[in-house]
């Protein structure tokens, strides 16, 4: 017999973001209840930066920032809007001190009646090239514990990603989902529009040992080393009796990544002959995104190093990323230390 309220289409026991960051917290007898606030705070921001993409070719809010809209108003572009979102939440939330943001050249200090223990470090809006042509888009975070009491100094914020408490990322796409780990696994999360939650709709996400799909900017071919030149091709043209790779590549980070999760595979943004070390930022992309690659069961490394044991020594540093499925990442990695050592 299918329940009184199923004829209205709406589960009454959802596990929502939030009451599973509480569960939790229960595991913990010495939580304070600190992360979750912080983790509500910051879906306020995701909820609204998830509206506005929705409504940014309407809003204008794409395109030069400080133009104006139908009334006349001046409109922030989408980037602007995200970054003054995820800032105002989190320093609301007291229950942080530093934030390191991509769109800041410096760091930011929250004020000292709104500080709590936590760094946050992000991306408000990742692959925004890709905003004026309607493809997917992402917000990451990174979360760090601040150590020791004294106000906040940039040296709590340059930490190996392996310090980080909890990591994830938005994608904003054909439904907006929100996929996070407090160090215990990864979960994805669904927003429903109808009551503006996000539900566990992805539970304990693994990620594939091995894939069928790599994914890269195959324009930077010429810049590549003989090691990753080597293994693409072999990606392609493999040995006789195997299956040649197939190749995918949105261009918005979290949207590779998140396949990536998905269905198993590779993604890879190595040196290029612009950004010799790497285009991708190690605070708030590549940290995170390893953090969750490893908690799925899956490998983030530069091609020499483990992501999470890099010591930063600038907040917008950038780093080499090879991620995915473990057999695939060890196999790029035979290729590399075989061709380029
Ligand atoms: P952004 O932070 O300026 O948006 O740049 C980051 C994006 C990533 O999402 C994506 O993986 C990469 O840039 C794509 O770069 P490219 O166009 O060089 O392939
Ligand atoms: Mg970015």
């Amino acid at each position: 017999m299918p329940s009184e309220t199923s004829q209205f289409g709406i589960e009454t026991d959802s596990i929502t973001l939030q009451r599973f960051v509480l569960q939790e917290q229960r595991k913990h007898a010495d939580a304070s209840g600190e992360l979750t606030s912080l983790l509500t705070n910051m879906l306020v921001a995701i909820k609204a930066i998830s509206s506005a993409t929705q409504k940014a070719g309407l809003a204008k809010l794409y395109g030069i920032a400080g133009s104006t809209n139908v009334q006349g108003e001046e409109v922030k572009k989408l980037d602007v809007l995200s970054n003054e979102l995820m800032i105002n939440m989190l320093k609301s939330s007291y229950t942080t001190c530093l934030l390191v943001s991509e769109e800041n050249d410096e760091l930011i200090e929250v004020e000292e009646k709104r500080r709590g223990k936590y760094i946050v470090t992000f991306d408000p809006l990742d692959g925004s090239s890709n905003i004026d042509c309607l493809v997917s888009i992402g917000t990451i975070f990174g979360i760090y514990k601040k150590r020791g009491d004294g106000p906040p100094v940039v040296d709590d914020v340059l930490k190996p990603g392996k310090e980080m408490v909890a990591a994830g990322y938005a994608l904003y796409g054909s439904a907006t989902m929100v996929v996070l780990s407090t160090g215990d696994g990864v979960n994805g999360f669904t927003l429903d529009p109808s009551i503006g939650e996000f539900i566990l709709t992805h539970p304990n996400m693994k990620c594939k040992e091995k894939g069928s799909i790599y994914s890269l900017n195959e324009g930077y071919a010429k810049t590549w080393s003989k090691g990753l030149a080597e293994y693409i091709r072999t990606r392609k043209e493999p040995e006789p009796g195997k299956k040649a790779m197939g190749q995918r590549y949105v261009g918005s980070m979290v949207a590779d990544v998140h396949r990536t999760i998905l269905n198993g595979g590779i993604f890879l943004y190595p040196p290029t002959a612009s950004a010799p070390t790497g285009k991708l930022r190690l605070l708030y992309e590549c940290n995170p995104m390893a953090y969750i690659i490893e908690q799925a069961g899956g490998l983030a490394t530069t091609g020499k190093e483990r992501i999470l044991d890099i010591q930063p020594t600038a907040i917008h540093q950038r780093a080499p990323i090879i991620l995915g499925s473990k057999l695939d990442v060890e196999e790029a990695l035979e290729y590399l230390a075989k061709y380029d050592d």
